[in-house]
């Protein structure tokens, strides 16, 4: 249906996993999770009772309104914020902030302002790739992958919103990392820019098969780019419905536009919300 991106998916020697990995192959557990902040001495309940299980090399979607708590998992899956309770395993491992095997993506790009578009996937790639050759080979590949051959050394102010943000999914896939955390990655694009965004997206995950953990909250973008979509109630968040994708792949986001069974998803899960 579409071409396939030239990344090179061989593992490289110097991917070996480090000891702060864990099995890949463990995908990612939650049970009994809540979490709460305080605010002014009160407690927030921000997530309430959450029990998932992804296996790995699937793509998640989490979708729920605004304050659901769904930035507040990516940040327990991220190891960004220790949960009160319940029990959360990564690869089979607790999430730890920094680990090389999970990769995470903000929705407004974190370029480093002061380093070209090369510079800034080098910068994640240099902590695994000791070999400058091949990790200029690498992130060559990866910027021709998102469309942006010969803007290597373009700074992010001279970049668009949308070339931006390829250029973060660069660096997010850049690693190759198990476990990718997708935090509303196109929420602050234009509705054409992120079609073309959310294809490059399939088109890296359908290479590199990390394990994917997406939160939006679009709907469609859910049902077009996931194999499951699990749907958050508001504040306290809880699971309140988790729909598989039957949509074959590859996927082609325009071309979805047509199919029936995927209104039919989109509609579906409307009515969970
Ligand atoms: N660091 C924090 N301190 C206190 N409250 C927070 C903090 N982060 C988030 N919250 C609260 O927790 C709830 C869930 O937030 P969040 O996970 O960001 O939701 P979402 O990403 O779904 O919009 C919200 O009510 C928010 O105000
Ligand atoms: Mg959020």
């Amino acid at each position: 249906m579409h071409d396939r991106v030239s990344v090179d998916v061989e593992p490289h020697p110097a991917d070996a996993k480090s000891s702060q990995a864990g099995s890949a192959e463990a995908g990612i557990r939650i049970a009994g999770l809540s979490h709460n902040y305080w605010q002014q001495g009160k407690p927030i309940l921000a997530v309430k009772d959450i029990d998932l299980d992804i296996p790995a090399h699937t793509f998640v979607s989490i979708v729920g309104a605004s304050g659901c708590g769904k930035t507040t998992l990516l940040d327990i899956l991220s190891g960004l914020v220790t949960p009160q309770s319940g029990l959360v395993t990564v690869g089979g491992e607790s999430p730890q902030a920094g680990r090389k095997d999970c990769a995470r993506m903000f929705a407004r790009d974190a370029l480093l302002p002061w380093r070209t578009a090369a510079k800034n996937i080098d910068f994640a790639l240099a902590t695994r790739l000791a070999d400058r050759a091949q990790r200029a080979e690498r992130i060559g590949e990866l910027l021709k992958a998102v469309g942006l051959d010969g803007f290597q050394n373009a700074y992010p102010r001279q970049l668009s919103q949308g070339m931006r943000q390829r250029v973060a999914l660069a660096r997010s896939f850049a690693l190759r990392s198990e476990f990718v955390f997708l935090d509303e990655p196109f929420g602050a694009l234009d509705a054409l820019t992120k079609v073309a965004l959310q294809d490059l997206l399939l088109k890296l995950w359908e290479e590199i098969r990390s394990t994917v953990v997406l939160v939006t909250h679009d709907l469609a973008e859910a049902v077009a780019l996931s194999d499951r979509v699990i749907v958050m109630s508001s504040r306290p968040g809880t699971i309140v419905a988790d729909i598989d994708i039957d949509l074959r792949r590859p996927r082609d986001v325009k071309a979805l536009q047509s199919v029936a069974r995927f209104h039919e998803l989109v509609a579906e899960l409307w009515g969970r919300l």
